[in-house]
């Protein structure tokens, strides 16, 4: 059976083709962040619009990827929630007006949800393997950052949950204080691998550090509002002498070295500021790595999945994978090209979804705000 999926929830317009759940025969991601980055973040209303523009080019194009014509097609699924909702009602309306031609399903997916079927989508054995349940799921993305259990009947909990930002938001947001362009995370990424990730100290958000006591009910949650702050005030102690500094960074960026600075000075200045990105990344990166691990322990999880843009980061993949090696959990972190919006976790989770039952009609709606983790009916 072959489904396509389409995702419109943010800045990407995506559309892919996938069979049976897990043969991703094309996978389409037209990105706006050029667009959105002129004004330092998404805006609901350019994203609706440039998914507008781009919604037929994107489908025509996984068409001649997937080299299949559009009657192939078994069912179209769409993401219905959460997301920015012009973005969303694009996809829905395109999805809605697709299925009444061709006369097949809808399904409507949980963005979230498809995060998580990101992960699996080629590991179709973990799936299918009942020892590898309870699952444990870190969803870090740009809008949520979530700890949830996955039972083998697909039974979902949210365990964990951000009482402020998201990860994805504590990199955007510190990238603009560190004033590097959106989104930030990758840009952060690429510049600590230059600084010293201990040089400066920064709060790791409700993990009882300094001898703070952490409520029993946050003992999973995440805060991340306090390490932002926390570089905004270091920042202001600091002269960068910021022109300067910004062509070097730049260079850096595109050369993938550091450069010598004119005078010590310089070169001084440089150091000092990939210093701040990598203590402040290690920050980020250490709350999330000593939460999820905690959830591991406490709940005797026998498999750990990583997913959403911001499980690209190559340091919470590096010090995940240590951590699960010493406690000997299987780790699974989603592929780099599932990790960010795509719509091969939207058409292959619908799979799933379909082959158990659950389609919609078309009064299917756009929900800007989560409601629920849903079940995954992965036990099909
Ligand atoms: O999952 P995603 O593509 O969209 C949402 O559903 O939000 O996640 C986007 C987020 C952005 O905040 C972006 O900065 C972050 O993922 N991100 C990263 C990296 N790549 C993307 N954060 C840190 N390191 C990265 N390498
Ligand atoms: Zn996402």
């Amino acid at each position: 059976m072959k489904i396509l999926g389409i995702e419109t929830s943010c800045d990407e317009t995506a559309v892919s083709i996938v069979e049976n759940g897990h043969n991703v025969l094309t996978n389409v991601v037209s990105s706006q962040i050029k667009k959105h980055a002129l004004y330092g973040g998404v805006i609901p209303e350019l994203a609706a619009r440039e998914h507008l523009n781009n919604i037929s080019t994107v489908i025509d194009s996984a068409l001649l990827d997937a080299r299949i014509g559009i009657n192939d097609i078994d069912a179209v699924a769409v993401t219905k929630t959460p997301g920015l909702l012009p973005a969303l009602l694009v996809g829905v309306s395109f999805a809605k007006g697709l299925v009444s031609s061709l006369n097949i399903p809808l399904i409507g997916i949980n963005h979230i949800t498809a995060h998580m079927f990101g992960a699996l989508i080629d590991r179709e054995s973990i799936i299918n393997d009942p020892d590898s349940y309870p699952v444990v799921s870190l969803i870090v993305s740009g809008g949520h950052t979530l700890l949830v259990i996955i039972e083998r009947d697909g039974n979902c909990t949210v365990i964990g949950r951000t009482l402020d930002d998201a990860a994805g938001e504590a990199f955007d947001k510190g990238a603009k204080i560190l004033q590097l362009s959106y989104p930030g995370g990758p840009l952060i990424d690429k510049l600590s691998r230059f600084g010293n990730v201990s040089r400066f100290n920064f709060p790791r958000g409700l993990c009882g550090a300094s001898g703070n006591f952490v409520k029993p009910e946050n003992r999973l949650n995440f805060s991340f509002s306090g390490v932002k702050t926390s570089l905004l005030y270091q920042l202001k102690e600091w002269d960068f002498g910021w022109s300067e500094l910004g062509q070097s960074v730049r260079k850096v960026i595109v050369e993938n070295t550091v450069p010598e600075g004119k005078n010590r000075n310089q070169s001084q200045n440089l150091m000092d500021y990939l210093d701040m990105i990598a203590s402040y990344q290690e920050a980020v990166v250490d709350a999330l790595v000593m939460k999820t691990m905690s959830a591991v322990k406490d709940r005797n999880v026998k498999t750990l999945i990583v997913c959403g843009g911001v499980a690209c980061n190559s340091r919470l993949r590096e010090k995940l994978k240590i951590e699960a090696d010493e406690t000997k959990v299987p780790l699974i972190i989603a592929k780099p090209e599932y990790c960010t919006d795509n719509a091969a976790m939207i058409a292959g989770l619908a799979y799933y979804q379909l082959v158990s039952g659950e389609k919609d009609d078309l009064d299917l709606d756009a929900s800007p705000s989560i409601k629920r983790i849903e079940q995954i009916p992965l036990n099909i």
